[in-house]
């Protein structure tokens, strides 16, 4: 089975404001929509999990039953966590009590804040998680990776034509990200912000996949521009 993963339990700090931005109207719809059309457009998904903070479980349906109707049947409305972590995990866990979690179940977990994703790049994440225990989706890094590691001078300067930039989609065998999590202690837990980086640290392999520079994740009041821009020029 392949279940599509929205991750919309975040509250948009960044962004501010009174809702958090994954419900933000930009143009004719709210950002969360534009990203589920995206998943709902690939037939490869049996169903598509969508993960919200509990208080806002009854608007995230109502604007799916507004502006997706028909659709409502192969999506479910579920509570995400206090991490993005663990937004994930309570996806694994619905999918352990109604659907299937076998060694082949595949997640395909995306931010609901990044309405560009395409279709071959979805294909191209469960093409290659089939293959491997998982895989992250990226783009070359253009500028120079510096890093600092007291935030005041720099410590070392990474080789740029081996630095990626991650976006999402991420993918997972599920079962084995859910083993590979519950073995990590709080404190790793803790550390651990990046999904990949669980299966990367016990020794799994990775795939990449090609993102791209479009594919822009939605933080700041300056990225709804640029949000509104892009639709323009695909109009
Ligand atoms: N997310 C989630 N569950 C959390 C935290 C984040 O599902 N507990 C989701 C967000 O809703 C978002 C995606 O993860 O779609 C990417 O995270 P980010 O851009 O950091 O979103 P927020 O956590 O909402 O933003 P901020 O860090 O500014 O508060």
């Amino acid at each position: 089975m392949i279940y599509g993963v929205i991750l919309a339990g975040g509250i948009g700090s960044r962004m501010g404001g009174e809702k958090p931005k994954q419900y933000l109207t930009v143009k004719n719809k709210p950002i969360i929509i534009y990203t589920i059309e995206k998943f709902l457009s690939c037939s490869e998904f049996d169903e598509i999990i969508v993960l919200c903070p509990s208080q806002w479980t009854e608007h995230t349906k109502n604007i799916i039953k507004k502006y997706l109707g028909p659709a409502l049947e192969k999506i479910a409305v579920v509570e995400g966590g206090s991490t993005r972590n663990e937004t994930i995990m309570n996806a694994i866990d619905y999918i352990e009590a109604n659907g299937e979690l076998d060694d082949d179940t595949i997640i395909v977990t995306h931010d609901s804040v990044r309405p560009f994703v395409t279709h071959r790049i979805i294909k191209e994440n469960i093409a290659a998680c089939r293959k491997y225990s998982a895989c992250d989706t990226v783009i070359a890094a253009t500028d120079t990776i510096v890093e600092a590691a007291n935030g005041k001078e720099i410590s070392n300067i990474p080789n740029r034509s081996i630095m990626y930039q991650g976006q999402t989609p991420q993918s997972f065998k599920a079962k084995k990200l859910k083993n590979a999590y519950n073995s990590l202690t709080d404190a790793e837990k803790d550390i651990l912000t990046d999904a990949a980086k669980i299966l990367v640290l016990k020794g799994e392999r990775v795939a990449l996949v090609d993102g791209e520079t479009f594919n822009i994740k939605i933080t700041y009041p300056y990225d709804l521009k640029i949000m509104k821009s892009l639709l323009e020029c695909e109009e």
